[in-house]
């Protein structure tokens, strides 16, 4: 009798909690809505980061496909859109056999998980997110309430692995503080389940992707003509940087660099080596430059970035079978890792009847 009392005890006992909840502290996660193809700025803001994280840390990489749901009720292209997503990211160098690389609506866990932190997400602060505020003003005829609760999936999806690192861009930060928001909010009121996510960044200086365009960055879907997809045919990539915007070239020496020529320099710096965008460097400060080559170089290194990824990516997108085996694995991964949180967050919540 004793015996069995203290089994109980030991059972539910706050250190053995304690011991559940350690978690290696080296758990990556991240996800990309599938609308839009992927391009340059997406390659080296996100992707290369993930490549290189594949290494050190254990990784979760999602498809956002119910995030798509909130903006995107027309579901006619979103199987096509995963599809090319996925094989993009494995055409990067992502490798399926060392990260999870799954798609969001696989995860039946993240339901659940998503149920318990509405209850920790307020109202109020959910109507002041950024992002609600846009979508909100950009369709006024569809603001559901899955587009004002995006960030609590978002942090659903992050806390479901007790995820520690977030790689993403400066454009999910109020997201990530809010994730951090709702995982102190649960571990305050219930027990201490969730680590602090943060976001990660490989170098410390943010990689700026320009647009072909002079002004901004390069994205999914603004000005098509100023962004290169990583699906662009090299025609359209030396159709796109030829029309990139310049001006008639430096007239005194030295000169101080008008904008859109700085970000020729910044592309230039991505794809191409340092002793290319030296010498055009010194080409621009004594004058002699001529921007007509300097756009054929920076054209011939993009290409030759790029098309090896395209013909990959194709390859990929033309082999169903593999990227269907792909998800899969990739959903075993992340569901076994999503049902041990939820057993914690179960029982932290005393829903644990049995
Ligand atoms: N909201 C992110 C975006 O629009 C996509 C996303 C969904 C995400 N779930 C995530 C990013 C979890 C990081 C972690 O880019």
């Amino acid at each position: 009798m004793v015996y069995y009392l203290r089994s109980i005890n030991y059972k539910m006992s706050d250190s053995n909690i304690k011991n559940e909840i350690s978690v290696p502290g080296n758990i990556v996660m991240s996800g990309i809505r599938p609308t839009g193809k992927l391009h340059l700025g997406n390659y080296f803001g996100a992707m290369q980061n993930y490549v290189k994280m594949q290494n050190e840390y254990q990784c979760y990489f999602m498809v956002a496909d119910l995030h798509s749901l909130t903006t995107h009720p027309d579901t006619s292209e979103l199987k096509d859109n995963i599809f090319r997503v996925l094989a993009e990211n494995i055409a990067c160098g992502l490798d399926p056999e060392k990260v999870a690389l799954y798609c969001q609506s696989h995860l039946y866990e993240t339901s659940e998980l998503y149920l318990y932190l509405n209850m920790l997400a307020y109202k109020g602060e959910l109507e002041k997110t950024a992002t609600f505020k846009d979508k909100a003003r950009l369709h006024p005829d569809n603001i559901n309430a899955g587009l004002l609760t995006y960030p609590v999936l978002m942090a659903t999806d992050i806390l479901i692995h007790r995820a520690s690192y977030v790689p993403v861009g400066k454009d999910q930060e109020q997201h990530l503080e809010m994730a951090r928001n709702f995982a102190n909010r649960f571990n305050t009121r219930y027990h201490n389940v969730f680590p602090q996510p943060k976001a990660f960044n490989f170098s410390s200086n943010l990689v700026k992707v320009p647009s072909l365009d002079g002004s901004g960055k390069m994205s999914k879907s603004e000005n098509q003509m100023a962004t290169v997809y990583l699906s662009d045919t090299d025609d359209e990539i030396r159709k796109k940087v030829k029309r990139a915007k310049s001006d008639q070239g430096p007239q005194t020496p030295n000169s101080e660099m008008p904008e859109e020529i700085k970000n020729l320099f910044l592309l230039l710096d991505l794809v191409s080596d340092k002793e290319t965008s030296q010498y055009f460097l010194e080409k621009f400060n004594d004058c002699s430059i001529r921007y007509g080559d300097l756009k054929n170089q920076l054209a011939d290194d993009m290409i030759k970035f790029i098309s090896p990824v395209r013909q990959r990516a194709e390859e990929l997108v033309n082999n169903e079978n593999y990227l269907k085996k792909v998800m899969k694995e990739g959903a075993e991964k992340a569901s076994a890792s999503a049902s041990a949180t939820l057993k914690l967050v179960r029982n932290a919540m005393g829903l644990n009847y049995f």
